[in-house]
Formats: structure tokens, C-alpha cells, sequence
């Protein structure tokens, strides 16, 4: 029979973890995939500013990826991989059809020794000057691709951005419609969850979580 004694840790205890639930559904939306919340961030400020809404091209969005990986995990940014490989080995690498690659309309990359979440990382990492906020605004840019990366679980980040101004769906287009598995990191546009180091991470405090309501849960039938 309920006492009342028993009642009042009983609701408590549920109570705690229905919020304890609701963490691990924010935490899980907040970390889907940070390349296509950085996308939106873009699109919402470029909005605001009068600027069209670009398309979120996985193509570029993975050719944004392999220009990251060009830097080897050195932090300089001044060292730019050379044009030609944005034919020869990025397109390639990540299975965009060669005839629809085209120049890059504008470019925005960054690195740091710490991970950054999307809004951080956007107003504090990748638009830092004067220019790097005209290169966002740009009239000339019709869509965009954002890959981003940590070489292991301690960084350094990196964080690319790579704007196209061509049509949108028959530029950078990938062979059969889907990028080639790229070996870690995240790229936005295909829907695709971030591969291996970075990821890792945000999994173990996802874990964290769902240790946490089990915990709670198996404690709330003691009671
Ligand atoms: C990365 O490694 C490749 C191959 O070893 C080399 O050609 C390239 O210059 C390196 N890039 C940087 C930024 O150090
Ligand atoms: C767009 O981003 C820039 C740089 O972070 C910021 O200064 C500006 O306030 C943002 N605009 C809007 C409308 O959010
Ligand atoms: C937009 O494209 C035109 C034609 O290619 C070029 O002349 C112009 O400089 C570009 N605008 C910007 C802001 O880059
Ligand atoms: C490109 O997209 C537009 C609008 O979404 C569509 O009308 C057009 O048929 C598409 N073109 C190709 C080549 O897929």
C-alpha cells in the first residue's frame, strides 16, 4: 500500500528523470552534426543581412573537409594547399564528378587548440575581421559547404568554410549522389553523421548521460 512516505521520493524521482531524459534529447539534437548547424548559423545571419540563403552542398561541404586535412594537422593557417589540388586530389577524394567542379567563390578557415560548439565557433573563430565578414556576405555566393575537424581528441580544430557561386545543384556534384567515407571529421549537407576523433568526445558525454538515467531509473524502482 502507497504511504505518502514512499509517494513524495516515488514522484520526485520520476520527476528527476523525465528532466534527466530531456538533457539526453537536447544533448543529442545540440551534437547531430556541428557542419550543418554552422550552415544554419550562416544562412540565418546572411539572412538577416539582406544576403540570399545559400544551398548546403555535401560536395563542397566535403571538399571543405579534404581542405583541412591538406594542413596535416598544422595550425597555419597561411600554409594554403596548393589550387590544383582542389582537382586533383579533393574532388577525387571525395567522389565529386570532376566537369562540375568550379572555382570557389570565397573561403573562410580556422584553427584552434580547443573545440568550439557552432555558435562560438562562428562568431568568435571563423568571423574575427572586417573581411572575413565581407567574404560571409557576398553577393556572388549561391551555395556553401562547411567540414570541420580535430586531428585527435585534443585538437587542433579546424573549421572550413568554402562558398561556390555556381548552380547549385549541378555544381560539385557527387558520383552516385553520395560522398566517399571520409576518414574522420564532419562535413555538412549529406546528412551523415561525423566519423571517428572529433566524435568520440562528444560520445563519451552522451554516455555520461545515458549512465546517468540509467542510474536514476534503476534507483526510482527501489523506492
Ligand atoms: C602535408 O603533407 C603533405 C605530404 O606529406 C605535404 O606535401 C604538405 O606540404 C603538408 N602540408 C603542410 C601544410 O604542412
Ligand atoms: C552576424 O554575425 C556577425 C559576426 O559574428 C555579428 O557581428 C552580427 O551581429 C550577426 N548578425 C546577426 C543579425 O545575427
Ligand atoms: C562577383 O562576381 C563578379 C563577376 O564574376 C565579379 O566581378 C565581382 O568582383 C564579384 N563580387 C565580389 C564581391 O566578389
Ligand atoms: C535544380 O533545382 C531547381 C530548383 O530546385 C530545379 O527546378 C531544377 O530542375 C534542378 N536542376 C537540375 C539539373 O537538377
Amino acid at each position: 500500500m502507497f504511504s505518502s512516505m514512499v509517494f513524495y521520493p516515488l514522484a520526485i524521482c520520476i520527476s528527476l528523470l523525465v528532466s534527466s531524459l530531456h538533457m539526453v534529447a537536447a544533448h543529442t539534437h545540440v551534437h547531430g552534426n556541428p557542419a550543418d548547424e554552422l550552415v544554419d548559423i550562416i544562412n540565418k545571419n546572411r539572412t538577416a543581412h539582406k544576403s540570399s540563403k545559400l544551398y548546403d552542398n555535401p560536395g563542397l561541404g566535403c571538399m571543405a573537409l579534404q581542405y583541412i586535412q591538406a594542413y596535416n594537422g598544422t595550425c597555419d593557417e597561411s600554409k594554403s594547399p596548393p589550387e590544383v589540388d582542389i582537382t586533383e586530389v579533393f574532388a577525387p577524394d571525395c567522389g565529386v564528378e570532376l566537369p562540375t567542379v568550379q572555382t570557389i567563390s570565397g573561403r573562410l578557415l580556422a584553427c584552434r587548440s580547443h573545440y568550439a560548439k557552432p555558435p562560438e565557433a562562428f562568431s568568435q573563430v571563423l568571423i574575427e575581421s572586417k573581411k572575413s565578414l565581407s567574404v560571409l556576405y557576398d553577393g556572388n555566393h549561391t551555395e556553401v559547404g562547411v567540414g570541420l575537424s580535430g586531428t585527435n581528441s585534443d585538437g587542433p580544430y579546424f573549421w572550413c568554410v568554402l562558398f561556390g557561386s555556381g548552380q547549385p545543384n549541378s555544381t560539385f556534384e557527387l558520383e552516385g549522389g553520395q560522398a566517399l567515407k571520409q576518414k574522420q571529421g564532419c562535413f555538412s549537407g549529406s546528412g551523415v553523421p561525423c566519423s571517428a576523433a572529433l566524435m568520440s568526445k562528444v560520445l563519451w558525454s552522451f554516455t555520461g548521460l545515458m549512465v546517468l538515467v540509467a542510474v536514476m531509473g534503476s534507483s526510482c524502482l527501489f523506492l
